[in-house]
């Protein structure tokens, strides 16, 4: 029986995660949960999305065997994955980061930028991992955070305008404080959606660092060999509010038939 292998994240963000997933596991199933209820969770406090998240994981397995958790969502990763790996110690559990490492590895300016919710950034998570790849990294390399307020829920409602003026004073805000920046981290799994944007908002050609393929490896390695493809791999969707933004961003960011999103109630 292949493996279901459960997508996370607030919104549809977790697409960017779920396309690199099936690229290099075609054969397992996936059942994709998108807490858009709660969306956008960049500017909650951790406190109260670390219990949603707890609430949201023990409805989800009450309702779906899944054999590997992926949190597809640096902002969930970031304050919660700790204590859910506690609480289900009999579940594999992925999560994304900011590829700070990679990319410190990749500038030749040796300025590093990078953006991500302020959940994340703001995370004690987030600056244990970035104080060790500088420390690791030798001196001269920069790393410059900014939080790109607002842009995750422009993408969560498809609105272009937004999304493309966001990007745009994001770079701005980010590159006018540290120039020499040429490696720029996406940590949101939201931001690659974008990725077009992105390259239009700034003259210069800039990197772009996403760990979705990273992650999508991570999870390879943890479910060793597969039973060959030949199997209809399943696709479940799952979320908490409306089901529209799902359906249409499957259809939009992964070319796949209008998808049947159910919702998933938490019985509160
Ligand atoms: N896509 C998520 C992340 O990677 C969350 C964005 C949000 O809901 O603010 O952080």
């Amino acid at each position: 029986m292949a493996p279901v292998i459960g997508v996370f994240d607030s919104g549809i963000g977790g697409l960017s995660v779920l396309r690199a997933l099936r690229a290099t596991l075609p054969a397992a199933h996936y059942h994709y949960l998108a807490d858009n209820a709660w969306a956008p969770y960049g500017e909650r406090e951790a406190a109260s999305l670390r219990e949603r998240l707890a609430a949201l994981v023990r409805a989800w397995r009450a309702d779906s065997a899944l054999d590997l958790l992926v949190l597809a969502c640096n902002s969930a990763t970031a304050v919660a994955i700790d204590a859910l790996r506690r609480e289900h110690p009999d579940l594999p559990i992925v999560g994304i980061e900011p590829a700070v490492r990679p990319a410190l590895g990749l500038t030749r300016s040796g300025h590093v930028g990078v953006l991500a919710t302020r959940a994340t950034l703001q995370s004690p998570r987030y600056h244990a991992l970035r104080d060790a790849c500088l420390a690791s990294a030798g001196p001269g390399l920069q790393i410059h955070d900014h939080a790109a307020d607002g842009l995750a829920d422009a993408i969560e409602r498809n609105d272009e305008t937004a999304m493309n003026a966001l990007c745009r004073s994001h770079l701005q805000a980010l590159l006018g404080h540290a120039p020499s920046i040429d490696t720029l981290v996406l940590g949101c799994t939201h931001y690659p959606l974008v990725d077009a944007a992105w390259r239009a908002a700034w003259a210069e050609p800039l990197r772009l660092v996403d760990p979705a393929e990273a992650v999508a490896r991570r999870a390879a390695s943890l479910l060793g060999p597969l039973p060959g493809n030949d199997a209809q791999a399943a696709l479940r969707w799952r979320c908490t509010g409306g089901t529209e933004v799902l359906s249409q961003a499957a259809q939009r960011w992964l070319g796949l038939e209008r998808a049947a999103v159910q919702r998933l109630t938490l019985g509160d």
